[in-house]
């Protein structure tokens, strides 16, 4: 059974007002168990939208979300324990911080769940060592730090409910290349020694590439195409059609294919990509004939 199931979901913002805008229309997705699924899109295709469903955050204008095969809006008193259940970390997660030290920021969630104070502290230092920040930040005022550290306490908040899915919408904007890469390690580490399930929002199609199993596209408020990894970015004449990049190395081996040159076209890593272009060496120049 899926964990996730989107059925015919369409939502329109300002519906009863003079101007209506439709941001998803018929949305048909199942998410299971354990997966991290990545979203892609260019901006206003619907992403962040769709995401804010997961939680019970919108309100489907027609359609329905199911958690576990239960309907999350048959009852709307409950809708906040779906909240424990998927954590959202917003694009902007700067502006879910309100504590007036990072600990109690991080510890709100935890706090809420009724743990004991042992458990939130393990909690607290864990997560806080997921995110990559130094336990010396705990002390401080959240109003102290950078924007990157900002969105990282937000997420470590998120983590630290232990939601079985966790949804993160565009985690990495900002982040100087490094950081994005111990992020997603950090990250990929988190989903195997949890077991959960991930969703991840992002433009940078390498992080995409290296951690998604499936890739959901955006379209215009549409799902254009939802299938695994390597089956999306194989497709890069779809993603590029519709104004999207697919991983630089990935556009390389394109061009050289496209020249004649004899090298695979689903090379999403620059050490495959590597490994390609030195077999061409090898060989005889790898020119078709
Ligand atoms: N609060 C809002 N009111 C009206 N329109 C909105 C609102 N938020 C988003 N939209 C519109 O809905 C569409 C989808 O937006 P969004 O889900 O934020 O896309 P994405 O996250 O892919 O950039 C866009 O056309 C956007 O302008
Ligand atoms: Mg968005």
């Amino acid at each position: 059974m899926s964990l996730i199931e989107i059925r015919n979901l369409s939502y329109i913002y300002s519906k009863d007002t003079n101007c209506p805008k439709t941001a998803l229309s018929n949305i048909n997705i199942d998410i299971y168990d354990n997966e991290i699924i990545g979203i892609i899109g260019h901006t206003g295709s619907g992403k962040s939208t769709l995401v804010q469903h997961f939680n019970g955050l919108l309100k489907p204008t027609s359609g329905g979300i199911y958690i576990n095969g239960l309907d999350i809006w048959k009852n709307p008193k409950k809708i906040r324990d779906i909240r424990f259940k998927v954590g959202l970390v917003f694009q902007y997660p700067e502006y879910q911080i309100f504590e007036d030290t990072v600990y109690k920021d991080i510890a709100f969630g935890p706090c809420n769940m009724n743990l004991g104070p042992n458990e939130i502290q393990n909690r607290v230092i864990e997560s806080i060592r997921m995110v990559g920040l130094p336990f010396s930040i705990l002390d401080k005022s959240p109003f102290e730090l950078s924007g990157g550290e900002k969105r990282k306490v937000a997420i470590a908040g998120v983590m630290a409910m232990k939601p079985n899915v966790i949804v993160l919408d565009e985690p990495t904007a900002g982040l100087d290349p490094l950081s994005r890469k111990n992020f997603i390690e950090n990250l990929k580490t988190y989903h195997s020694r949890e077991k959960n399930t991930i969703v991840i929002v992002s433009h940078n199609m390498e992080d995409i590439v290296e951690i998604s199993d499936r890739v959901l596209v955006m379209n215009n408020g549409r799902v254009e195409m939802f299938d695994r990894t390597k089956d999306i970015f194989s497709n890069g004449d779809v993603l590029m059609r519709i104004g999207l990049d697919v991983p630089k190395i990935t556009k390389i081996m394109f061009k050289l294919s496209n020249e004649g040159y004899r090298v695979k076209r689903d090379v999403f890593s620059v050490k495959d990509g590597a490994e390609e272009i030195l077999n061409l060496f090898r060989c005889d120049g790898g020119l078709n004939d």
